[in-house]
């Protein structure tokens, strides 16, 4: 490998060479893949190599079935473990994929003892819980990936109902990556206009109750999950903390009090740099959004309840 830095994606399945692409083509680091199942990260990753002939991307790219590759890695992010299928809850995900992402965040954190770690993989919010539990990392240094996904969705859906670019949407979803995630109207523009102003409140909700069943909606077409617009959103989290890019985004923390919610991981805005969780940002919420947060809150803490700890 070069004097390139490094990040690591755990899980070579569509969301983590997906993402491992997508980082390689950034060009700041170079990119260990590692999954446990023999040949598929490094064939993937023989592929990528190829690929950066043509696109023109320098960083290198390894595959592996350990983690001696992964030393001294920034960041790692964790996708491994099942995805949905069809009439799968995220919730269902819950005890296989806490034994997965527990062994790999031991395994990653003794040849990073520095890095971040990234979580991707679901039951997202319970999930974050494994990670922080399994290395005892700081709350700064263990978060997860998911409002940059759903806020991604209720702008595509803004753009198409409003007929406009959606790079001038501006848009915010909170709570916890399940069916009761909170899209935060009230701070939902377009061009700086309202939200409110420019659609019909009836079609509002029915482009929120859209984003809350959107991962759903892409597993009942595809037969598993999404993950171009999730190896996206990860990456552009990594881009955050690998280039100190102080962005502020949606991302799954863990909250102490911040929003009147205490010991939990769920989706909140946060600032995002090389120290990895830099601050939390409390958003005035209409006293709706309020209860909505609480809800989610609710849902989030019933999975957790359901993890072993072990
Ligand atoms: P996938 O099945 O395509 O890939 C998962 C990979 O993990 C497989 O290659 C598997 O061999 C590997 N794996 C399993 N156990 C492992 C272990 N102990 N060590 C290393 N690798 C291991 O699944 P996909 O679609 O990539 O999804 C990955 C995870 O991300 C799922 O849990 C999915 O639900 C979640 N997800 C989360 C999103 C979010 O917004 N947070 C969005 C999309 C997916
Ligand atoms: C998604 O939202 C299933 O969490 C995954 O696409």
């Amino acid at each position: 490998m070069s004097g390139r830095r490094k990040v690591t994606v755990v899980g070579a399945g569509n969301v983590g060479a997906t993402c491992a692409q997508e980082l390689a083509r950034r060009d700041y680091a170079d990119v260990v893949l590692v999954d446990i199942k023999e040949n598929l990260p490094q064939g993937k990753a023989l592929d990528m190599n190829q690929a950066a002939a043509v696109l023109g991307y320098e960083p290198g790219i390894v595959g592996s079935n350990g983690y001696g590759e992964t030393a001294g890695s920034e960041v790692v992010v964790i996708t491994a473990g099942l995805p949905r299928s069809p009439g799968m809850s995220r919730d269902d995900l819950v005890t296989t994929n806490e034994r997965i992402v527990r062994s790999v965040t031991e395994a990653a954190m003794a040849e990073s003892p520095d890095a971040i770690l990234l979580v991707v993989s679901n039951p997202l919010d319970a999930m974050c819980h494994v990670a922080r539990s399994a290395s005892s990392w700081p709350k700064e240094r263990v978060f997860g990936m998911a409002g940059i996904l759903d806020t991604a969705r209720f702008s595509a859906f803004i753009a198409w109902q409003t007929g406009t670019s959606v790079k001038d949407v501006t848009a915010m979803v909170l709570g916890g990556h399940g069916d009761q995630m909170v899209p935060v109207v009230s701070a939902t523009t377009v061009g700086g206009v309202p939200l409110r102003r420019l659609v019909a409140d009836e079609a509002i909700e029915a482009m929120v109750e859209r984003t809350r069943k959107g991962g759903g909606e892409i597993v009942n077409l595809l037969g598993t999950s999404a993950w171009y617009a999730p190896a996206a959103a990860a990456a552009q989290m990594v881009d955050a903390i690998v280039l100190d890019e102080k962005r502020l985004l949606p991302c799954t923390a863990y909250l102490e009090g911040e929003y009147g919610i205490e010991g939990l991981y769920m989706g909140v805005p946060v600032k995002l740099g090389a120290a990895g969780i830099e601050e939390i940002v409390e958003l005035d919420l209409s006293e709706a959004e309020q209860e909505a947060m609480r809800a989610s809150a609710e849902a989030v803490r019933d999975v957790v309840s359901v993890l072993s700890g072990s």
